[in-house]
């Protein structure tokens, strides 16, 4: 979450059942280096501590208005980028709404500019009341960005919609507030991700351990960023393709070929992340290969289509091609190699002998080697700010052609 570091933020945090799950998003804003800043309804202590948000913090939580710094709603009104109401109440949200300001969340909600996110959480019951829904209608037609709520369990036992969302989504929308949305505006951009699958037999195949998680958050990464259009080709994966992204399912290397070469006169930057087989079964039996009396199988294998070496060849005047290395020795060298090679304008090169790295990792620790050469680490993180980092190279490399 780099786009949070030095990020004024505003926690403010009201009297649900939910108040304790926002101390653990608190925290994660602060591991971020976002500077937060807690306020809390007289409700919300009912419920959690402002000792907790101190210690996350490291900083006064503000809960009175008339005690705590008589100015600081003001203040903090001013320098903020962003507040987050959470748990929303029925009865913040009603307050809001008719412009109401009686404590220190409301008035500074009530003298602040800046981006509101509101998350409100209740029992079903409360959440479909039409007073409730109508206050809601009115605050998002003022540009107050709403999150959730989920439907599920619910404090009261009963299930239902109502329920405080998850902690990272919330994260995730409250860096989405924050990334510039016209990044990659003018750019359509094209991701392969996953190992590709070569058929052995019916029921056999060759793979590798890829799990798309990288390719698919270039992909969601990038159409947060406002490129044009983004198209995914993706191997076979766990993964749910993410919203808004044309998505392609491939199987084999040949596959991801025909799709690459057919699509790649579309777009104006590939971004290859799939792990495509370099190897394929010369041939395919048609039958399962039965277990044999004999104690070894010699299975006979034929080169792939080098995708990237092709598409180095057609490359047309503007195009930017981005290649993915995973090596397990001279990382950076081989991967210098292969950009020189295939002409490549960046290569994002992976030790699958890293911790925190690796196919089926969150996070992943990368170096970019860039077109003169030069070798740029990046430190360990989750795979989207990976993805957030390459994609902010390529938009200048895009543009600057
Ligand atoms: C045990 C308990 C749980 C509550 N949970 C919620 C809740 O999840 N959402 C909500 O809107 N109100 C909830 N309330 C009601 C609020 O606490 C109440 O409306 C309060 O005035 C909210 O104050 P505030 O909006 O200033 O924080 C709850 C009350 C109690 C006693």
């Amino acid at each position: 979450m780099r786009s949070l570091k030095d990020k004024k933020i505003v926690a403010g945090i009201c009297g649900g059942i939910a108040a304790y799950k926002t101390a653990g998003i608190v925290s994660k804003l602060v591991q971020a280096e976002a500077e937060v800043q807690v306020i809390m309804t007289h409700a919300a202590s009912q419920f959690i501590t402002p000792l907790t948000f101190e210690a996350l913090t490291h900083r006064k939580v503000f809960t009175n208005l008339f005690q705590d710094d008589p100015l600081a709603h003001v203040e903090l009104a001013h320098q903020t980028h962003l507040l987050i109401v959470m748990p929303a109440t029925y009865h913040v949200i009603g307050k809001l709404a008719s412009g109401l300001a009686d404590d220190m969340l409301t008035t500074t909600l009530a003298a602040t500019r800046a981006a509101v996110l509101v998350i409100p959480a209740m029992e079903s019951q409360m959440y479909t009341n039409p007073i409730f829904q109508e206050n809601c209608r009115k605050l998002r037609a003022l540009g107050y960005r709403f999150l959730g709520p989920e439907s599920g369990y619910l404090a009261s036992g009963r299930a239902g919609i109502g329920r405080f969302p998850d902690e990272e989504k919330i994260l995730k929308e409250i860096e989405t507030i924050f990334v510039d949305h016209s990044l990659l505006s003018g750019l359509r951009i094209l991701v392969t991700a996953g190992p590709t699958r070569e058929m052995l037999d019916p029921m056999r195949c060759l793979t590798n351990k890829s799990s798309g998680k990288m390719g698919y958050a270039l992909a969601e990464q990038a159409r947060t960023l406002g490129a044009d259009n983004v198209l995914l080709i993706s191997g076979p994966t766990q993964l749910q393709p993410p919203e808004e992204v044309d998505f392609l399912k491939v199987e084999s290397a040949e596959e991801m070929r025909e799709a690459v070469l057919a699509q790649e006169k579309n777009f104006d930057v590939i971004v290859m992340a799939a792990a495509v087989a370099d190897w394929r079964p010369k041939r395919i039996s048609t039958h399962k290969i039965k277990k044999l009396s004999t104690s070894s199988l010699t299975i006979e294998l034929e080169r792939t289509p080098d995708i990237l070496h092709i598409l180095s060849q057609k490359k047309r005047k503007g195009q930017c091609v981005i290649g993915f290395a995973a090596e397990s020795e001279n990382v950076i060298e081989n991967a210098r190699e292969k950009l020189r090679k295939k002409q490549l304008d960046l290569m994002v090169a992976n030790s699958l002998i890293q911790e925190n790295a690796g196919p089926e990792s969150e996070t992943n620790e990368v170096t970019l080697i860039h077109k003169n050469g030069r070798s740029e680490p990046l430190p360990v993180m989750d795979k989207r700010e990976v993805a957030y980092e390459i994609l902010r190279r390529i938009a200048r490399l895009a543009k600057s052609k």
